[in-house]
């Protein structure tokens, strides 16, 4: 078995280099032919979709823009909560076709969060592209346009995701190996 080692955890190979090539080629293809004539801008969710984005996007065949942005939470002075913000998005999304770009929807909250949050920004349509889905785990009802993979609720690392900030740069996909 095709082991490594992340930090203090063993992981398996779960979906090979040329596995995950084909499927992010397959879906580019299938963005591109639908909207065509949309000149759609993308928005990659960083840190974990920066490997997909950019393998995605060399799929693409029509004209797109794209954006990184990050979603993330701070705590405001008087706050009763943790509150939202997107950094990075530096062009206007108005009357535009966008599509998100995620590493992997777990819970589905995040996505729910970030879909409310970009709708203020009155684009045309909103679209979401996901590498990874765990249907097992989701929260919440969610219309995801682009999956390229559904997979266990087991915890996985590489092609840009991380275990605790390390193994992003694993070409493959990794599972959990518990003992
Ligand atoms: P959720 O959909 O709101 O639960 O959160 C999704 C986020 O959790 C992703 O953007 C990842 O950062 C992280 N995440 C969920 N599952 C995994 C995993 O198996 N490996 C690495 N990160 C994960
Ligand atoms: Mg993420």
């Amino acid at each position: 078995m095709d082991l490594v080692t992340v930090k203090d955890k063993q992981f398996a190979i779960s979906l090979s280099e040329e596995r995950i090539r084909q499927r992010v080629a397959e879906t580019a293809a299938q963005i591109s032919q639908d909207l065509e004539g949309k000149n759609p801008v993308f928005l990659a969710v960083l840190n974990g979709s920066f490997v997909f984005a950019a393998d995605l996007m060399r799929g693409i065949s029509i004209p797109c823009e794209i954006n990184f942005v990050r979603f993330s939470s701070y705590e405001g002075m008087n706050s009763t909560g943790s509150v939202k913000e997107l950094l990075g998005l530096n062009q206007s999304l108005k009357g535009r076709t966008v599509v998100v770009i995620e590493d992997i929807i777990d819970s589905g909250l995040t996505m729910q969060e970030l879909l409310v949050y970009l709708q203020k920004f009155e684009p045309t349509d909103l679209k979401v592209a996901s590498l990874l889905v765990k249907p097992g785990n989701m929260q919440v009802k969610l219309d995801i346009d682009y999956t390229c993979f559904e997979i266990p609720n087991d915890f996985i690392v590489g092609y840009g995701l991380d275990y605790d900030g390390f193994g992003r740069n694993l070409p493959a996909i990794y599972t959990v190996v518990e003992g």
